[in-house]
Formats: structure tokens, sequence, C-alpha cells
């Protein structure tokens, strides 16, 4: 189809969830979690027994992934084989096996056609890593959302101490550079910003602030 994809792909941390979230809400668009694929994909692999380092059974649990987004008032709730898997998919650990996982080329394939499907009219907010280098490479605006590591730590303390879970700021800057450096240095769909992105640093911005900057760049090349 031709309805307009809005890709935000980046760092984990530098507020593309929230950020993705409110700007499909005001633009009254579709959203992709793609992160959320990959998270789903390393848990059905853990309760499956599929190895992490399998790459054709967890190409295999990616194609077969039976997965419901629900769209609620402030969240999405999602279902794994029918089972809520909202907050289970949000923990450090599942992240971390989401990104082994999604350095299998294998994996990318499985989900690629899966992806694709979200996009419908009147148009696609696309959360991810790769939206703009690789799943919708005619998207009429990427952005390259970033923030330095120590602001995405500290945001991510905040977010984990509101979910009740105190972890150090050094510790979630450890992951977070071990994340980095695994998104950005794998051979398939490696993290970079597309040759026609706009990078916007969030570091010194609040989230009204990037929204009503990606509105009106969307405005702007409408
Ligand atoms: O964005 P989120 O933290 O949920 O993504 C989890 C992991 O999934 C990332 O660290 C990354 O390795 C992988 N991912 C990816 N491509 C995407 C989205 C996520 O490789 N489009």
């Amino acid at each position: 189809t031709s309805a307009p994809v809005l890709a935000i792909d980046g760092p984990g941390g530098a507020g593309k969830g929230t950020i993705s979230r409110l700007v499909a809400e005001r633009l009254g668009w579709h959203l992709l979690d793609s992160g959320a694929l990959y998270r789903l994909t390393a848990l059905a692999a853990g309760k499956h027994g599929v190895a992490l380092d399998d790459e054709p059974g967890l190409a295999s649990v990616a194609a077969a992934l039976d997965v419901v987004f629900v769209a609620d008032v402030e969240t999405t709730r999602i279902l794994l084989e029918g089972q809520d898997a909202t907050a289970t998919i949000r923990t450090e650990q599942v992240g971390d096996a989401a990104s082994r996982v999604a350095a299998l080329s294998a994996v990318r394939d499985s989900l690629l056609s899966r992806q694709r499907d979200f996009r419908k009219p009147p148009g696609l907010v696309a959360d991810g890593r790769d939206m703009g280098t690789v799943v919708f490479t005619d998207a009429p605006l990427k952005i390259f959302l970033t923030a330095s590591a120590e602001e995405r730590a500290r945001r991510r303390q905040l977010q984990l101490r509101e979910a009740g879970v105190n972890a150090s700021l050094s510790s979630l800057l450890k992951e977070i550079q071990a994340r980095d450096a695994r998104d950005m240095q794998r051979s398939v769909a490696p993290l970079k910003p597309a040759d026609d992105a706009i990078t916007l640093d969030t570091t010194r911005l609040t989230i009204p602030e990037v929204v009503d900057r990606l509105t009106e760049l969307l405005t702007e090349r409408g």
C-alpha cells in the first residue's frame, strides 16, 4: 500500500516508544512497536525450549509467533499465545535475549512481512532500529532519535522506579552501552541513521517538545 510511514529509529531508551505512541495518537495513525516482536520471539523461544543460538529454530518461532496487540487507553496490551506478556517482555533479561535473536538474519527475515502488514491507511508510525533502513525504505519521513547514554540510563532508572524497581545508574549505563554496541556492530540491519534520516537529539528536550517537532516535520513533508 502507499499509506505514509513515519519511521522512528534509534538506540534503546531514547524515548522512541513513548514518542511513537503519542505521535500515532495525535495523528490517528497505526503504531508498530517492532522491538516488541523481537522481545516476543525471545520470550516464545524460551517457552518452547529453543536455544538463543539456534537460528533456524528461532526463525520458525518468529514466523509462527501467535501475538495479539490490544490497543488500550495508555498502553497496548500484548498477548502471546493468549497470555498477557505486556510486562514480561519489558524485563532487562528479555531485552538482552531480544538483541541476541535480532542479530540473526533468518529471524529478521521471518518478521519482515509481519511488520509491513502494519502499514495501513491513514498511516503508520514505525518504531525500531531498521524502520528507515530496511523495513520501510520508502517512508516519507525518517527520524533518528537519540540521547546521550547517560541521559538514557537516567530515563530508564526513572521508568523502573515508577514500576517499583530499584536499579543503579552505573549498571543501567553499562547495560545500555552493551546493547548499543551489539545493535550497532551486528552485520545484519545494524542500528544507524538512514541516509535520508533527520537526527533528533532529545537529551535536552521534553516529550511534548519532541512530539511537536515530529508533527511539524511531518506537516512540512506532507
Ligand atoms: O526497542 P526495544 O528495546 O524493545 O528492542 C529490543 C531489541 O530488539 C533491541 O535491542 C534490538 O536488538 C532489537 N530490535 C531490532 N530491530 C528493530 C527493533 C528492535 O533489532 N526494528
